[in-house]
């Protein structure tokens, strides 16, 4: 284990993506500003500094890497412990990335694997909004913060601790071929839900079944089951 803090730096992801060969499995990178924050489908992660966690764990390990399909659920599930730690709660996840306390985004994760002949490792990368109190952005759906939720500030250094040693625990459970099902499903906000999805670029309103035990998402489309791997659908609440 291996903790790298920066006061600023284009992205933790992009750091761990550029040096992952010389640094050690379950290196945990944090920063205070990202001056190239990155979210998934090409979006920014915009943050202001020193207001939220925005760190990245490396995943070297070949067990965890054979179970790279469990690492965002896994993922979310820990960011939720950390959050009912300090006493968020109506914690959901959204499949397959998110986390949300009822309808707002708490916190996004982007998943990225570097692949040569075989999946090299896996970065996680987390931003929680955590004493962030005015979104200043055009959002659909304003998101929440730890302080919005609590109405107080929280330590982001006793923060980043508490979910760093969630994460460690529970990639040990994972690597230890422990089953987070049940767990994940106390927590689907998608499920039973009518959305709308566009999968492989066509647009269609769907009904969600739930996160599967694979962690796919179970999808009833135009009267047929279908299962879904995070990548092939985007959604439109
Ligand atoms: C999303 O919701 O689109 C995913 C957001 C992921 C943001 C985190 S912040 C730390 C890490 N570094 C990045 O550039 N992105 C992730």
């Amino acid at each position: 284990m291996q903790f790298i803090e920066f006061d600023t730096i284009d992205s933790t992801n992009t750091y761990l993506k550029d040096n992952w060969e010389q640094l050690e499995d379950l290196t945990f990178v944090s920063t205070l500003e990202q001056t190239a924050g990155r979210g998934r489908n090409q979006r920014k992660w915009l943050s202001p500094k020193g207001e939220n966690m925005m760190f990245s764990v490396l995943i070297k390990d070949r067990d965890l890497l054979n179970r790279y399909r469990y690492l965002s659920m896994l993922s979310a599930l820990t960011v939720i412990d950390a959050l009912e730690h300090f006493v968020v709660k109506d914690l959901m996840i959204k499949w397959p990335n998110d986390v949300y306390v009822r309808d707002r985004k708490i916190c996004g994760i982007l998943l990225e694997g570097v692949s040569r002949e075989q999946l090299e490792c896996v970065i996680i990368g987390i931003g929680v909004n955590v004493n962030q109190k005015v979104f200043t952005d055009n959002y659909l759906n304003e998101p929440t913060s730890v302080i919005r939720e609590i109405g107080q500030v929280t330590d982001l250094n006793e923060f980043r601790t508490a979910v760093y040693w969630k994460m460690i625990g529970n990639l040990q459970l994972l690597k230890e071929g422990h089953d987070f099902h049940q767990e994940i499903m106390k927590h689907d906000y998608l499920k039973g839900r009518k959305v709308y999805a566009e999968i492989n670029g066509e647009k269609a309103e769907v009904e969600v079944t739930g996160i599967n035990e694979d962690c796919s998402l179970g999808i009833i489309w135009q009267n047929r089951k279908m299962n879904i791997d995070s990548g092939e659908i985007t959604f439109h609440l």
